[in-house]
């Protein structure tokens, strides 16, 4: 019997040693281990052993038994070792492999244009102010001293909702809002989408967008707002850039004007991008009316104030040189990945 141990002890070891899975070791335990395995086979027949034998067999059987299992967990380990070793080889990153390559999105030109005015006018002292596209009649015309029945309001026909809102034709509503929260000293200017029933073309789109600037203060006179629209000018197109002011009408300024500038390409003589006429209009200003700053509970005996309200798209039209507003919304990928 010491010899039927000693030979599965060292069958059991063998083929722990040479055993190449976790499945295969757990097969082995089953074989030398189990209850229908070798060494339980051997043990049952103790019984035919002499008093003397029994003990001294049941230890050897029992050493075997746990140098076989200590084997087998030993054989567990190292297997277990060698199968997370050959996982983290297989799932090694180099982290030093170059990136595959982002495409990265840029500003739209609309959004370049824009923010390079904020900067100009936060430059001299103003806040950016907001307001809503969808617009109460109130803010939009009546407040901006357009009563209903305005003749100016047709040639800003819009969409409306009701008969008292609909989608702002100006962000000159953002005047009024500001006014009717913020006491003097004034100084803001309101970037925004604005709505007008045009049909589409070159020049024309139902959607566009507006900056709006309003400054009311003790003393701000015409003189003030010239100065400010001609830095403005100046910053974008350049110190030689020549701006004139042309009177106009607006119902919410009193004096109202247009300023243009000189046409950069021909200096004033007349080409074709200026229409011959030497100047391009570029935005409308003027003083604010009486009637509006007394609306919004502002004294126009003691404050007085300027409005203008420039088209972003032209003016970034001019600054890219771009003939047709329409390719800022076509969303045209060679067009917009120039900028
Ligand atoms: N809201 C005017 C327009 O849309 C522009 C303007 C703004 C004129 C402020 C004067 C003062 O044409």
């Amino acid at each position: 019997m010491k010899a039927a141990l000693e030979q599965i002890k060292q069958a059991a070891l063998h083929a722990a040693e040479t055993c190449a899975d976790s499945k295969g070791l757990e097969e082995l335990k089953v074989k030398y281990l189990g209850k229908k395995g070798e060494l339980t086979a051997i043990l049952k027949q103790m019984g035919k052993l002499s008093a003397e034998e029994r003990p001294v067999i049941g230890a050897l059987a029992n050493q075997v038994r746990s140098q076989i299992e200590e084997l087998l967990k030993q054989r567990g380990e190292e297997l277990g070792r060698a199968a997370q070793n050959a996982r983290l080889a297989a799932e090694r990153i180099d982290v030093t492999v170059p990136g595959s390559p982002m495409p990265l999105g840029h500003k739209h030109p609309l959004s370049i244009v824009l923010d390079e005015v904020k900067e100009i006018f936060l430059g001299m002292g103003y806040d950016v102010a907001d307001g809503p596209e969808v617009e109460y009649d109130y803010y939009n015309f009546e407040a901006l001293n357009l009563p209903p029945d305005h003749p100016a309001r047709d040639t800003q026909d819009t969409f409306y909702f009701t008969d008292k809102m609909l989608l702002r034709t100006q962000t000159s509503s953002v005047q009024i809002r500001v006014m009717e929260k913020q006491k003097p000293p004034i100084r803001i200017i309101a970037p925004g989408r604005v709505y007008r029933s045009d049909a589409i073309d070159a020049t024309h789109s139902p959607l566009f967008h507006q900056i709006e600037g309003l400054v009311v203060d003790k003393g701000v006179t015409m003189a003030d707002l010239k100065g400010t629209l001609e830095i403005l000018a100046k910053r974008l197109y350049g110190e030689d850039c020549v701006v004139r002011f042309r009177p106009h009408h607006f119902p919410f300024t009193e004096p109202s004007a247009e300023m243009d500038m000189q046409c950069f390409n021909c200096h004033g003589e007349g080409c074709r991008l200026c229409k011959n006429e030497g100047w391009i209009e570029l935005l409308g200003c003027g003083m604010v009316h009486p009637k509006v700053l007394s609306g919004c509970g502002i004294d126009p005996e003691e404050y007085s104030g300027f409005a203008f309200g420039i088209g972003l798209e032209r003016l970034a039209m001019r600054r890219f040189g771009i003939q047709d507003l329409r390719l800022f919304y076509e969303n045209d990928m060679r067009f917009l990945s120039q900028f």
